[in-house]
């Protein structure tokens, strides 16, 4: 018989799997607006020629693309997502920016199916956080290190400092077209708390344990920019958006607008404060 988490796991693959195309349009968008964190997590790894790196949840690639270069000669990048649809993405994108070092490979988070201490490093931005048992993630990653490896990852800091993204999800539950996650859901919040993502670390054994916030700020040419973002990054609100009479959407973008007032200047541009949170560790 199926478990319920299995359903569960299906669904929120399924979910990705509707959203590759979306992210890929948003890609190149998404790498320049990231590349703090992304270079952040590229130097904690520190590559060298020779090694394997390992990339996981890794949507559209670019974060280990970053990465390739210093691989060569003689090193691998494995580029991984448990999604097809997301590594022909990222497939695409290897190609349009020469990357050959590299190889793509299905595979899930929370049993990572690679032979034990067979890698150098690994690198998941962005991913720990969405699936349902984040320390058996955690302890895939340990298994598959090589001992004086090291992880190097990012998960989102807490909502308040995440307007970009906050503030269309409230607009959608102040007007009634979503409820709000249970407590302990996967999702982007869900390693936000104080503490949290360096025990989970701890516990599931690295040391050297470094988290720090590192802030990459989105910046819009105006409201239009950034809903347009979000419908393609964002299935939740790609669900509603797309299900929404033209009345209802005018009542929704203006709400946005007036949540983010304060980030708007005169023109209409917005800047929008987003923070993640950056960890790294060793095996
Ligand atoms: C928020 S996106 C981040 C993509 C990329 N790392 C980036 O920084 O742009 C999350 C990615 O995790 C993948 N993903 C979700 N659940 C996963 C799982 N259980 N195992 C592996 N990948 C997963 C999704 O398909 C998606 O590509």
């Amino acid at each position: 018989m199926r478990e319920p988490e299995e359903d569960e796991r299906e669904l929120l693959l399924d979910g990705w799997d509707e959203a590759a195309k979306g992210w890929g349009r948003q890609a190149d968008s998404v790498r320049a607006a990231a590349m703090p964190v992304s270079s952040w997590l590229v130097e904690r790894v520190a590559p060298r020629a020779g090694q394997t790196l390992l990339e996981l949840a890794a949507g559209p690639g670019d974060t280990g693309f970053l990465a390739a270069s210093a691989l060569a000669p003689g090193g691998t990048l494995i580029c991984s997502d448990a999604v097809q649809a997301m590594l022909e993405v990222a497939r695409e994108r290897a190609a349009e920016q020469g990357v050959a070092n590299v190889e793509f490979k299905q595979l899930q988070l929370e049993w990572i199916d690679l032979p034990t201490a067979s890698v150098d490093a690994i690198i998941v931005k962005w991913g720990v956080m969405l699936v349902l048992d984040p320390e058996a993630a955690v302890r895939e990653c340990r298994r598959v290190l090589r001992p004086g490896g090291r992880l190097a990852l990012a998960v989102w800091d807490a909502p308040e400092r995440n307007p970009w993204t906050t503030i269309p999800q409230r607009a959608l539950r102040e007007l009634g077209h979503i409820d709000a996650p249970p407590p302990g859901a996967p999702g982007m919040f869900a390693l936000a708390a104080p503490g949290r993502l360096g025990e989970l670390l701890e516990d599931g054994g690295f040391f050297d344990v470094e988290v720090m916030p590192v802030e990459m700020p989105r910046s819009y040419a105006n409201l239009n920019a950034w809903l347009g973002e979000t419908v393609d990054l964002s299935r939740p609100f790609r669900g509603v958006w797309n299900a929404l009479g033209d009345q209802q959407r005018a009542a929704l973008r203006a709400r946005i607008g007036e949540l983010a007032r304060e980030f708007t200047d005169a023109s209409g541009a917005l800047v929008l404060p987003a923070v993640s949170l950056a960890a790294s560790a060793g095996a």
